[in-house]
């Protein structure tokens, strides 16, 4: 069964970021959840799913209209791995909270969850998506940070290859 990511962007951040780690993959099927419903996931054994913050530390809008949907889906024996935007200079109090959001959820479904990142070379004070000293995705700031996506995008991927393929 082939892979999916699936993402919600409001200014294109998370999109570009979704083509970018889909490139670095090869064959992976790629959904903006603007236009599609998250129920696609029924479809997939393997799913990365992403987005950015937004308000202060809350799902951005398509992420929030889809989220009691998604609670329904039955992510049991799926393997997963998740990826967040933020602003950690704007909103060092929340940073990425969102993918902390979705972790929260999915840590309870009984899926495997791949992908936990190092917060070295980040500067915030909270962010629920840090467990036990660990970002529980991958965690990209196109605000402060850009110049340092491309290693970020290609060091995850590498790492989670051998699970989501
Ligand atoms: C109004 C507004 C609220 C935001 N709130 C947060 C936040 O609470 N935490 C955070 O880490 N980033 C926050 N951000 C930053 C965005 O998550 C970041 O710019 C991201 O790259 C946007 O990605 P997107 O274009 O895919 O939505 C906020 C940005 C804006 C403009």
């Amino acid at each position: 069964m082939a892979t999916a990511l699936f993402y919600a962007s409001s200014t294109g951040n998370s999109e570009d970021i979704a083509d970018k780690i889909a490139n670095e993959l090869g064959e992976i099927d790629v959904f903006d959840l603007s236009q599609t419903d998250i129920s696609k996931i029924n479809e997939y054994d393997k799913v990365i799913l992403g987005g950015s913050t937004w308000g202060e530390g809350e799902l951005n809008d398509d992420w929030d209209e889809a989220w009691d949907s998604f609670k329904t889906i039955n992510l049991l024996d799926k393997t997963l791995a998740l990826f967040g935007l933020g602003d950690q200079d704007g909103y060092p109090d929340d940073f990425c909270n969102a993918l902390g959001i979705i972790y929260e959820h999915v840590s309870t479904s009984g899926a495997k969850i791949v992908g936990f990142t190092s917060t070295d070379g980040y500067e915030f004070d909270e962010s629920k998506a840090e467990i036990d000293g660990k970002f529980v995705g991958l965690v990209i700031d196109e605000d402060n940070q850009d110049d340092l996506t491309d290693q970020r995008i290609s060091s995850w991927v590498e790492n989670i290859k051998a699970d989501i393929l």
